[in-house]
């Protein structure tokens, strides 16, 4: 094979086996369907995520709010497999949605619905979060109700629920165990083909914690490699002052409160709008904590614009629309919300929604 870095391996499986499968399973809806065999495409040495060169203000943050456990550190060849789970339908109990259906690139990791659609058509209760820092959660606690403590724990869910993905984890083994190229990536990643929930949680939660967005016009800006517009200056002015006494930052900062290293997408804590949800309690339904009820995760800002609709309902379209209702608009002008958003703008990162270790590894 020749020496190059578009060198690929193919995983190939007869066409004959999906005509098979096809012919036995027409009258069997309810079962879990074999396997699609995608075609999946893989460089032959594994693409860099565990040793990626971040700015200073990233590496403060993987210092400082880091949430990555010491029992599953970011490797290479773990964050691969966690990649092909990531992209593969065959997680799906009939092998139409994979977890990259309701976690776009080209959204921000997040989608466009305001509620996402599982494997049988059905809506998810809520709106799909984006999955960019996630990282940098610090407690680790996910979904907008935080009902999990840890991405490890988190990422099992979806393939169970009964919307979103449908499977049991036996099942899920089982037909793990069947697709060719799974014994190959497990061992390399784990040493040895054995496949267990464990090992897929932590290699699909090596995947999303490596999806660190660093490239933005504010990274850019932090690093003194790039100057702010006016606009954008004064939209920065008005993220710092308004949204009551510690500004935007007090519910969507994170911990960095000196000027110089203070960031935008991590969110420390779960926190209250003021907005009411009567059918979806957010954290209380967790805690049962009177002080949590219409409580909910604070999830990133980075590549905001790509990320609509917006809140854990998703019932706003945009920004603007945002920032014009009372619980997010602090008594903004039209001018301030404008020059806001033309700040958020900024940490729009177009590198990591085009960036080759993020997207679809197989081919249709
Ligand atoms: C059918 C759509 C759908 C599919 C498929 C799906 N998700 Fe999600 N995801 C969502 C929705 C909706 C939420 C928010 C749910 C909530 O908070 O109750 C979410 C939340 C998350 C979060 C929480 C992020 C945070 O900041 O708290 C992670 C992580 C995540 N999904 C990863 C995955 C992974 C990994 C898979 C595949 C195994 C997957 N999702 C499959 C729709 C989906
Ligand atoms: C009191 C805490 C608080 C303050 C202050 C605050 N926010 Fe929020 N913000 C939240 C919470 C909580 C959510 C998610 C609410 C939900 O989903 O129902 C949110 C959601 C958002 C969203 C949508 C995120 C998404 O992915 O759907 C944006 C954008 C946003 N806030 C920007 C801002 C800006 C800019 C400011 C300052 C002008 C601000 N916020 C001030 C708590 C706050």
């Amino acid at each position: 094979m020749l020496a190059s870095n578009k060198l690929k391996m193919t995983y190939r499986i007869g066409l004959f086996i999906v005509g098979l499968i096809i012919v036995l399973h027409t009258s069997c809806k309810n079962d879990v369907l074999e396997p699609k065999s995608p075609l999946l495409s893989l460089p032959t040495s594994p693409l860099e995520y565990a040793n990626v060169n971040y700015p200073n203000h990233i590496q403060q943050a993987i210092a400082t709010l880091d949430n990555t456990p010491i029992t599953n550190p970011i490797t290479n060849d773990g964050a691969s497999l966690g990649r092909v789970l990531f992209y593969d339908k065959s997680l799906s109990m009939n092998n139409k949605v994979s977890c990259a259906s309701c976690h776009r690139a080209a959204d921000g990791f997040s989608d466009r619905r305001i509620k996402s659609e599982g494997f049988e058509d059905k809506k998810t209760r809520r709106n799909s979060m984006p999955l960019l820092n996630v990282r940098f959660y610090k407690s680790g606690k996910m979904f907008w109700d935080e009902r999990t403590n840890t991405l490890e724990e988190q990422v099992l869910l979806p393939i169970q629920d009964h919307i979103e993905m449908g499977m049991d984890l036996g099942q899920l083994i089982t037909k793990l165990e069947q697709i060719s190229y799974y014994p190959t990536l497990f061992e390399k990643a784990f040493g040895s083909e054995q496949i267990t929930p464990e090992r897929i949680a932590k290699g699909l939660a090596q995947f999303i914690r490596a999806m660190i967005t660093y490239r933005s016009k504010y990274d850019q800006v932090l690093e003194g490699a790039a100057t702010f517009t006016a606009t954008e200056q004064n939209g920065k002015r008005v993220y710092d002052l308004f949204g009551g006494q510690q500004g935007c930052q007090g519910c969507h900062g994170g911990g960095f409160l000196d000027v110089a290293s203070y960031h935008l997408q991590m969110g420390q804590t779960a926190s209250k709008t003021g907005a009411v949800h009567l059918d979806d309690l957010g954290l209380y339904e967790v805690s049962q904590m009177d002080s949590d009820s219409f409580r909910f995760k604070v999830s990133t800002l980075r590549n905001i614009e790509m990320t609509a609709p917006y809140l854990h309902d998703g019932s706003v379209a945009d920004l603007l629309t945002l920032f014009s209702l009372p619980h997010h608009n602090f008594g903004m002008t039209r001018t301030e919300i404008n020059d806001l958003i033309e700040f958020l703008k900024t940490l729009t990162d177009y590198e990591i929604i085009q960036d080759e270790r993020f997207l679809d590894p197989f081919e249709e």
